[in-house]
C-alpha cells in the first residue's frame, strides 16, 4: 500500500513507511515541541511532489506561520492557509480589564463594552461548524477550479478550535462530526493537539487513526526532545520513544536512537502509559461504535442518542472512571448494532421523524 511521507525520514521509518493516506492523525505534544514545524514540513513534502496542501491556522496568523519556518527553506508559495485565528488580543484585553475592574473609570467602561462585543462576535465566528464550513468551501471550490483535490490538510490547532468554541458535551459531538467530515474529504490530515492535561484523552485522540506524540524535557539546561507513535491503526509501527531534534532542515528523528529514561519528565512517561492502557479497552469499544455511527449516518439513520452515549463514555474516561465508561460504551454498542441489523434486514426504514439539528445547535 502507498504511504504518505511525513517529510521526516526517521518518522516515516517509525511509521513503517509513512502514514496511510486519506485519514486523520493527531500530532500532540507540549508547547514548543515542534508540532507546527512538523505540520508545515508535512505540507511542504506534499507540495514538493505536486500534492496540494491546505492549512487551517487558529494559533498564529498566516504571515507568522510562514515567517516561523522561513529558516528551513521550504517552498510554501503554493500553500493555501485559511486564517481562523480568533481575536485573541481582544480576549486577553477583556480578561485583564476584568481583573482590574475595581479601578476602571467611565471612559474605560465604554471601551470594555466595545471589546466584549467584538470578542463575542469573533468567538462565535470560530465555531467548529464555522471552520468546517470554511474548509468545505475551499476544498470544493478548488476541486471545481482545478479539478484537483487537496491531498494534505493541517488543522493547527484543534485545541484552540475547541477553546474558542463551545465547551462540554456539545463540543465533543462537534469534534466527532468534524472528524467524520475530514475522513470524507479523503485527504491525509494532521490535527495538531496540545495535551493540556496528559491524563485526559480528548475526543480527537479516540477518533484519529494514529497519534504522533512529541515529548520535551529539560535535562540540566539542555532541552531533550523525543517522539513516539502512540497508535497507528492498520499498520505496524515502532512503539519506542525515539530522540528527535529541530535543526536547520526542520524536524529530524533518529529512528534507531535510544532515549535515556533518566531524570526529567520523560521518566514520568511510564505512569502515563499505564493510564492509557487502562483506557485502551474502552477506547476499542468506543471506536467500534463510532464506526457504526458512520455507517448509520451514511444510511441516514438517526443516532443522536448513540452519539450522546459515546460522549458520556468519553467523559467518563476523561474522569478516569473506566467502569462507567465501559458500561456506557457497551450499551451504546449493543443498541446501535441492533438498530443497524434491523435496518439492513428489514425493508428500508421510514425517514427519521426529524432531521438531526444542524451542528452548533444545542440539544
Ligand atoms: N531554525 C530552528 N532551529 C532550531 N530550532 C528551531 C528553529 N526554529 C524553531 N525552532 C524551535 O522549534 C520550537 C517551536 O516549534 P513549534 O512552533 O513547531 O512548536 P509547537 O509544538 O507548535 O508549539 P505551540 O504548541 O506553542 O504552537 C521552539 O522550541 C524553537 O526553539
Ligand atoms: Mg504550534
Amino acid at each position: 500500500m502507498d504511504r504518505v511521507s511525513t517529510g521526516v525520514p526517521g518518522l516515516d521509518a517509525m511509521l513503517g513507511g509513512g502514514l496511510i493516506p486519506a485519514r486523520p492523525y493527531v500530532v500532540s505534544g507540549p508547547t514548543g515541541a515542534g508540532k507546527t514545524i512538523l505540520a508545515m514540513q508535512f505540507l511542504a513534502a506534499g507540495l514538493a511532489k505536486g500534492e496540494a496542501g491546505l492549512m487551517v491556522t487558529l494559533d498564529e496568523p498566516p504571515n507568522e506561520v510562514k515567517a516561523n519556518v522561513v529558516a528551513f527553506g521550504w517552498n510554501l508559495d503554493r500553500l493555501k492557509i485559511l486564517d481562523a485565528t480568533p481575536d485573541i488580543k481582544a480576549h486577553k484585553r477583556q480578561r485583564s480589564v476584568i481583573d482590574v475592574g475595581t479601578t476602571m473609570d467611565v471612559r474605560d467602561m465604554d471601551q470594555v463594552g466595545e471589546i466584549r462585543q467584538s470578542s463575542q462576535i469573533r468567538a462565535m465566528e470560530v465555531s467548529i461548524h464555522g471552520v468546517q464550513k470554511m474548509l468545505k468551501q475551499e476544498f470544493f471550490q478548488r476541486q471545481e477550479r482545478t479539478r484537483e483535490k487537496y491531498k494534505r490538510i493541517v488543522v493547527d490547532s484543534i485545541t484552540a478550535l475547541k477553546m474558542f468554541s463551545m465547551g462540554g458535551e456539545d463540543s465533543r459531538i462537534m469534534i466527532q462530526s468534524f472528524m467524520r467530515f475530514l475522513s470524507e474529504l479523503e485527504a491525509t490530515t494532521l490535527l495538531v493537539s496540545e495535551r493540556l492535561n496528559p491524563k485526559i484523552l480528548e475526543t480527537e485522540f479516540f477518533l484519529c487513526r494514529g497519534e504522533i506524540r512529541f515529548h520535551k524535557s529539560l535535562d540540566g539546561n539542555v532541552i531533550r526532545r523525543a517522539v513516539s507513535i502512540e497508535k497507528f491503526r492498520g499498520s505496524r509501527f515502532d512503539d519506542r520513544v525515539r530522540p528527535m531534534s529541530i535543526t536547520n532542515s526542520g524536524v529530524s528523528v533518529d529512528a534507531q536512537g535510544v532515549v535515556a529514561m533518566t531524570g526529567g519528565r520523560l521518566a514520568a512517561l511510564g505512569q502515563e502509559y499505564l493510564e492509557q492502557r487502562m483506557g485502551e479497552e474502552v477506547t476499542t469499544v468506543i471506536e467500534s461504535v463510532l464506526k457504526m455511527v458512520e455507517d448509520a449516518h451514511r444510511m441516514r439513520m438517526a443516532v443522536t442518542d448513540i452519539e450522546h452515549a459515546i460522549s458520556r463514555a468519553m467523559l467518563q474516561i476523561q474522569r478516569r472512571n473506566y467502569q462507567k465508561a465501559m458500561k456506557a460504551a457497551l450499551h451504546a454498542q449493543s443498541v446501535i448494532r441492533e438498530r443497524l441489523e434491523k435496518a439492513r434486514q428489514g425493508p428500508p426504514p421510514p425517514p427519521p421523524p426529524a432531521a438531526p439539528p444542524p451542528p452548533g445547535v444545542r440539544r
